[in-house]
C-alpha cells in the first residue's frame, strides 16, 4: 500500500493524548445534548489484501445472504491514519448514540436499526460512468480490500468522537467507477424501505437521505468508505454495510447504508439541505468562526467525557484538504 505522508495534527500539546487502541473510556454518556439536527425550528421536526480474499468468494451473487467478510477485520492500521490525536471513543457508547434518522429522530436507535437486513445488499455505481454496474457488498470490500483509519468525526451538533473505522479509500471506488471526464459529482443515496426504516413513513422528510460531494474531493485520501469499526464489520447503527466518513466535513455528510453511488454533473441536493437550506449547506466543512444560525460552532463536547475542546478548522485536516477549496471563496464553504 502507499501510504501518504503522516499529516501534522493542528492540535496543541495539551490537547493531545496518548492513545492505545481500543482504550476503554470508563466515563460512559451523560444523556442527551440538547441540540439535534433535525428538532431544529423546522416544522417537519414537530413530528488484507484483496488479492486473498477475492479467492474467498464464495459465490458473488450471494444469494444466501452470509456475510462473506468478517474474516477481513480487524484490519492492518494503516500507519498515516494511526492516531487522530485523541482518545478512541469507547466503543459502547459511540453505538448508542447515533444519528441514523430512518429509525428515529433521536440517538438511542441502536436496537431499531437491528431490523435492518445488510446482506443480501448491493451497491449501484451509475450515472456519467464507462459503463454503470451494480456489485454486491462482499465482492465490492472484497476487490477493494480493507485498512484501519482513526478519524476524529465532529457532528454539526457540536459534539464529537474519535473512531477506528475500516474500509477502503473513496478515491479507490472512484477508479473502480471510471467517471466519464463530464462528471463532477458524486452523489450517494441511502436505502428506502418503510416496512424496516419507521422514519421512511414521515413523509414530511425528503427519503431517501441524499449526500454529495464533488469528485475532487471524493479523489483527496482522507474520503473512507466505511465498511466496519473496532476491529469489526460494520454495525447496523453505524451505517452498515456502507457508510461514508468525511472527517473534516460536519457529520451529517456521512451518509449511512448507501445503496447507490451516481456520478452526475449536477450539485446534488442533500436531505438536510432540502428540510433546511439556511442551516445545512453542500460544502459543510468544519469551521469553529462560522456559526451554525441557532448554535456556536467554536467548541465541542467529547462524547463519553464532560469535556469541552476548541474546535478546529477543517477539523484539524486542513493540511489534507484546505487546497480543495482555495478557488471557491465565494461559495458557502463552512454550512
Ligand atoms: N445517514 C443516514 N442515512 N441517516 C442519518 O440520519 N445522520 C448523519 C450521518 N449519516 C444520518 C446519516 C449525522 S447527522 C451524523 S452526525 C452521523 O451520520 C452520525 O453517525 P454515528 O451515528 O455513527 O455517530
Amino acid at each position: 500500500m502507499n501510504y501518504i505522508k503522516r499529516p501534522r495534527w493542528q492540535l496543541s500539546e495539551a490537547e493531545v493524548t496518548p492513545e492505545h487502541i481500543f482504550m476503554n473510556r470508563r466515563n460512559f454518556l451523560k444523556k442527551a445534548s440538547a441540540l439535534t439536527i433535525g428538532t431544529a425550528s423546522y416544522a417537519y421536526s414537530a413530528s488484507n489484501t484483496a488479492a486473498n480474499a477475492e479467492a474467498s468468494i464464495a459465490n458473488p451473487n450471494q444469494p444466501s445472504g452470509k456475510v462473506l467478510t468478517h474474516h477481513l477485520y480487524p484490519a492492518q492500521t494503516n500507519p498515516v491514519y494511526a492516531s487522530a490525536g485523541r482518545e478512541i471513543t469507547d466503543e459502547m457508547v459511540n453505538s448508542t448514540y447515533n444519528n441514523f434518522y430512518e429509525f428515529g429522530s433521536h440517538k438511542e436507535i441502536s436496537n431499531r436499526a437491528q431490523s435492518l437486513n445488510t446482506r443480501p445488499w448491493t451497491i449501484k455505481i451509475e450515472g456519467l460512468v464507462e459503463q454503470e454496474q451494480t456489485i454486491a457488498i462482499d465482492d465490492l470490500i472484497l476487490k477493494m480490500g480493507v485498512e484501519e483509519r482513526i478519524y476524529r468525526h465532529r457532528c454539526v451538533e457540536a459534539w464529537s468522537m474519535t473512531i477506528p473505522w475500516s474500509g477502503f479509500p473513496l478515491s479507490k471506488l472512484v477508479s473502480l467507477a471510471r467517471p466519464l471526464s463530464s462528471a463532477k459529482y458524486l452523489e450517494f443515496k441511502t436505502f428506502f424501505d418503510p416496512k424496516v426504516a419507521p422514519g421512511h413513513r414521515q413523509s414530511w422528510y425528503p427519503w431517501p437521505y441524499l449526500e454529495g460531494v464533488t469528485i475532487e474531493e471524493a479523489q483527496n485520501d482522507l474520503g473512507f468508505m466505511v465498511t466496519g469499526a473496532y476491529g469489526k464489520d460494520l454495525k447496523k447503527q453505524f451505517g452498515a454495510p456502507l457508510r461514508l466518513a468525511l472527517p473534516w466535513k460536519y457529520g451529517f455528510k456521512s451518509i449511512k447504508s448507501i445503496v447507490s453511488i451516481r456520478f452526475t454533473d449536477k450539485r446534488p441536493i442533500s436531505f438536510w439541505q432540502q428540510l433546511a437550506d439556511k442551516e445545512y449547506g453542500f460544502w459543510a466543512n468544519v469551521n469553529p468562526a462560522v456559526d451554525h444560525p441557532r448554535w456556536s460552532q467554536k467548541t465541542e463536547r467529547i462524547l463519553g467525557s464532560n469535556e469541552r475542546i476548541p474546535t478546529l478548522i477543517y477539523n484539524g485536516y486542513g493540511e489534507e484538504v484546505a487546497d480543495l477549496y482555495k478557488n471557491l471563496q465565494n461559495e458557502r464553504l463552512f454550512m
